[in-house]
């Protein structure tokens, strides 16, 4: 289905990944629907287009002030979740409320408005630590290490069932280590605001050199999104979505000192835990097999370094 023309509504339209893909599916001519509770996202990150589009504060917890808006919604795009993967011991029900109720809330209101076309966030460390690297979508058994990466793969099978029983459509994106402007957590975020109050010193989470994972920039990723909802012809589709290399965090370290013009920082690494993971949950090796999104068409323009090197750009600006 091409995305032009339609209503699209987007969950989580707010939040870093939602609000890109909110400006790009706009100059595409769609009329989007944003709704979000604003938790994590911001008003101000929909300024591009903030006059063009509708923007409901509602939280999908509440699904009867969901129904009315979803009402004669062409797609649903389901970003809205809470994407921490590092929780405290005492917060083990965050991932359940606001991962998987929330999912279950919203295909129940779809499945009452009609409406059947659903793209979903899901997440790369849905493979645990996988003995295939780089990893492919067939890749099994899945088995996470994270209340996260369990909460996304409980969605993944959860929206699978309602896609078979109501004749509903899916496409689930496992998306790389997402950076960019307007990001609000993860390494680069933290390692520049870092160094922007101590320019010295940077503490680093884990053990030297760190987990080594895949970047993916924002404007290849809101590609990657479209690209795969509009050319996959399954019922379940499920596409990776990265870059195609991976780097350490020595490395990003390294990258971001050298985008703020900072030399001879003092690197203090706090050991990690679980062999060197930067905490419990934290997958070591991150690499996507992205062959099959490729095999559609879809190209990342840019590897894990030149992403990590222009997120600390656009980051320090801001
Ligand atoms: N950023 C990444 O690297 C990455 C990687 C893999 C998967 N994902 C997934 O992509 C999606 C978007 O991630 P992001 O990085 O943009 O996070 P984000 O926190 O910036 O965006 C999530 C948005 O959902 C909203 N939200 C949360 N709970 C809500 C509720 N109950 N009702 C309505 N709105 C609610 C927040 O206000 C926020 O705007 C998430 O599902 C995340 O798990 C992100």
């Amino acid at each position: 289905m091409k995305l032009e023309n339609k209503k699209i509504l987007i969950t989580g339209g707010a939040g870093f990944i939602g609000s890109h893909l909110v400006d790009k599916l706009v100059g595409m001519g769609n009329e989007i629907v944003v709704v979000d509770n604003l938790a994590a996202g911001k008003i101000e990150f929909l300024s591009n287009c903030r006059d063009k589009i509708q923007i409901e504060n509602v939280d999908l917890g509440e699904p009867e002030a969901l129904s009315p808006v979803l009402e004669g919604s062409d797609v649903v795009v389901h970003l809205a979740a809470n994407p921490m993967v590092n929780i405290g011991d005492d917060e083990t029900r965050l991932h359940i409320d606001s991962n998987i109720m929330l999912t279950f809330n919203l295909l129940e209101c779809m499945r009452k408005n009609d409406v059947s076309t659903l793209a979903f966030a899901s997440t790369s460390t849905v493979y645990g630590e996988p003995t295939e690297v780089p990893t492919p979508e067939t890749y099994g058994p899945l088995i996470p290490l994270s209340l996260y990466a369990a909460s996304k793969l409980s969605c993944e099978a959860m929206i699978s069932a309602y896609c078979y029983i109501y004749g509903m459509r899916t496409v689930m994106y496992r998306f790389a280590n997402v950076i960019g402007p307007r990001s609000t957590h993860g390494v680069i975020f933290d390692f520049v605001n870092k160094l922007k109050a101590n320019p010295n010193a940077l503490e680093i989470l884990g053990r030297e050199p760190g987990t080594r994972k895949s970047y993916i920039h924002i404007a290849d990723c809101v590609g990657g999104i479209v690209h795969a909802f509009e050319n996959s012809q399954e019922r379940v589709g499920i596409f990776n979505v990265g870059s195609e290399d991976s780097i350490d965090v020595r490395t990003i370290a390294d990258i971001v000192c050298k985008e703020l013009n900072l030399k001879d920082v003092n690197y203090k690494w706090t050991g990690g835990v679980d062999d060197g993971r930067g905490w419990k949950g934290d997958v070591k090796t991150m690499l996507l097999d992205i062959d099959k999104l490729k095999g559609l068409g879809w190209r990342p323009l840019h590897n894990s370094s030149e992403a990590v090197g222009l997120t600390a750009k656009e980051l320090a600006k801001g």
